[in-house]
């Protein structure tokens, strides 16, 4: 008996510590990389293929959190968000991002981005890390918790509710629980959700990335307002009214990964 409970406290505990680790999930990261290879230019396409070699781009998106159960990397767990006070505007979140010089998904990003792009002397394995890591944070600042959560929470981590009644937070349903209620694999998501005008594409490619992070904080702002009481039930209301809203986050990430892989290596 008492070995009984012993374990079943391991198990217990390791879920938790596992669950308060999560990110866009699995599936969430794929379909971005997925939808981005779709508008890889036939260059950026050759010179990806020369990084990673057999590895496509929506698989390379998980191993920026695969590698979190190796301590070596735990520099990187900070660049996977930024955390913002609520109630900003614009003008407000923007010059707040662009004057932050800590360890974040935004500073990160564009470190990635400058070192793929103006760094002649990077090695193979750097190239590859950056690479991973940069195809991750796409996705990462297209789910709403990442980009606008807020530090109190931890990104909503810290908001507990019930999902279709199984405790969970807020964070773990952008990360995973929402993307996962839809029932379909990686490659089907992002065929059923890649639908977009080449202008509405340009369009979204082309605003600078202070928007893309403000856009995702916009739509952080009413997931907040949505959670009025501890333990919050939510299911297929919540799902209802935010199907939508995830399906564009996602096709976004894939777009604008696109946009930002192309511009490296097009
Ligand atoms: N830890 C602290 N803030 C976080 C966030 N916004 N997203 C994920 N993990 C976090
Ligand atoms: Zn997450
Ligand atoms: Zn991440």
């Amino acid at each position: 008996m008492r070995f009984l409970k012993r374990s079943l406290l391991a198990v217990l505990l390791f879920s938790i510590s596992f669950s308060s680790l999560a990110w866009w999930g699995v599936n969430g990261h794929r379909v971005t990389g997925e939808i981005a290879d779709y508008y890889l230019t036939k260059k950026a396409r050759k010179a990806i293929k020369e990084i990673l070699g057999e590895e496509s781009v929506a698989m390379s998106s998980n191993w920026a959190d695969f590698i979190k159960s190796d301590s070596t990397y735990d520099y990187l767990y900070s660049w996977h968000y930024i955390n913002s006070k609520g109630g900003m505007s614009h003008d407000e979140f923007t010059s707040k991002l662009l004057a932050d010089t800590g360890t974040n998904l935004y500073t990160k990003t564009n470190f990635v981005i400058s070192e793929l792009k103006n760094n002649k002397q990077l090695s193979q394995e750097k190239k590859v890390l950056y690479l991973r890591l940069l195809i991750h944070f796409i996705g990462d600042l297209h789910q709403p918790l990442h980009a606008g959560g807020r530090p109190e929470d931890r990104g909503g981590n810290g908001i507990k509710v019930l999902w279709f009644n199984e405790p969970t937070n807020l964070h773990s349903i952008w990360d995973d629980r929402l993307v996962e209620f839809q029932k379909l694999s990686y490659t089907e998501f992002a065929k059923n959700i890649n639908h977009v005008s080449r202008q509405q594409r340009l369009e979204w490619q082309n605003q600078p990335m202070t928007e893309w992070f403000y856009e995702s904080y916009q739509v952080s702002q009413g997931l907040y307002a949505d959670i009025t009481q501890p333990d919050q039930k939510l299911g297929y209301d919540y799902n209802f009214k935010y199907a939508e809203t995830l399906n564009k986050q996602l096709l976004k990430g894939g777009i604008r990964l696109a946009a930002v892989l192309n511009e490296i290596f097009g």
